[in-house]
């Protein structure tokens, strides 16, 4: 048992270290694209100036004050995108109880990002896209379906997504996105398992107690096994997958996308 957990600290640091390695490249060219396209805290800062002075008064500090709408936990009536928010703020809601505001394209971008940023000026604001656009490069570009299942279509090597949009918040699920490195759930490592019969199981771990683990093989197969008949258990430290592709903008269009699934 000692030298299995030994094997397996020494793994990590070397995963580690790659890691590092990995990530310093794509690092740099990510947040030099995120300071394009993502909204930033001056933003945040101009949103929340607009929102006091214009919006506060109706929706109140909090922004719950509206009944059915509490803007800083992100729940509107109708509205689901950014795209959605600027349409509405620009011509008003459609009873009238809300009054239209002609705003300068980087005052509308601000109060849709303190909005986005839960009310903190200093918080990170997700953007959300157009979720009919995001099921698209879900399916295509992004090549997340290669994967991931929904609603029982596509493998079982990741993780279940049917449900994503109930069980993560927006933020977490961009950071997902932008950087699996840090989102990572430990306990979804992928793995490598030999046992005394020689046999090498290669998949994904789902759960794992003092005395089994449980994982998912490369046949898609549930396993059980027992740590006193394995003779090697490596966990990889990597993500099991490189950021993705996507630019900022997609990426919004698929959080948008996986908001919207809430299980069947
Ligand atoms: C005069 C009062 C008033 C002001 C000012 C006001 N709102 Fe509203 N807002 C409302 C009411 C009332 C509703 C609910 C509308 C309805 O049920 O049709 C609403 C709804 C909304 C919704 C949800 C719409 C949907 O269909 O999902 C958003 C988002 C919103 N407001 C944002 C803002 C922002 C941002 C500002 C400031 C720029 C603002 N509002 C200013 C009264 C106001
Ligand atoms: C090469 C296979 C692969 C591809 C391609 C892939 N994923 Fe994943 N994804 C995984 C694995 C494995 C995990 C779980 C382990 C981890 O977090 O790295 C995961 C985790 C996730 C999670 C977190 C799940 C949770 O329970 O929190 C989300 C969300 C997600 N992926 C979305 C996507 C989206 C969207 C795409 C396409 C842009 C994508 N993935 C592409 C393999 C993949």
């Amino acid at each position: 048992m000692k030298s299995l957990q030994k094997t397996q600290t020494a793994l990590e640091i070397l995963g580690v270290l790659g890691l590092l390695l990995l990530l310093a490249g794509p690092r740099v060219a990510l947040a030099q694209e995120l300071g394009d396209h993502q909204y930033t805290t001056d933003a945040i800062q101009t949103g929340s100036r607009i929102y006091t002075r214009e919006c506060a008064l109706c929706h109140g500090p909090q922004g719950d004050i509206v009944d059915g709408v509490n803007l800083r936990r992100g729940q509107f009536k109708t509205a689901q995108s950014d795209d959605d928010l600027r349409r509405i703020i620009t011509a008003g809601t459609g009873g009238g109880q809300m009054p239209g505001f002609s705003f300068a394209d980087a005052e509308l971008s601000g109060v849709i990002a303190y909005i986005r940023a839960g009310f903190d000026p200093d918080g990170i604001a997700v953007r959300i896209g157009d979720p009919v656009r995001g099921q698209a490069l879900f399916e295509g570009k992004g090549d997340c379906s290669n994967c991931h299942r929904i609603n029982g279509v596509g493998p079982r090597t990741a993780p279940d997504l049917s449900d994503i949009g109930a069980v993560r918040t927006p933020a977490s699920l961009q950071r997902n996105l932008l950087d699996p490195a840090t989102a990572i759930l430990p306990i979804n490592r992928p793995v490598r398992l030999v046992t005394r019969n020689e046999e090498t199981i290669i998949g994904r771990r789902l759960n794992e107690d003092t005395y089994t683990v449980q994982v998912i093989d490369s046949q898609e197969r549930l396993r059980s096994l027992k740590k006193s008949d394995l003779v090697s258990y490596e966990i990889s430290m990597a993500p099991s997958k490189a950021p993705t592709t996507l630019n900022s903008e997609e990426v919004a269009d698929v959080v948008g996308y996986l908001l919207t699934l809430r299980g069947l």
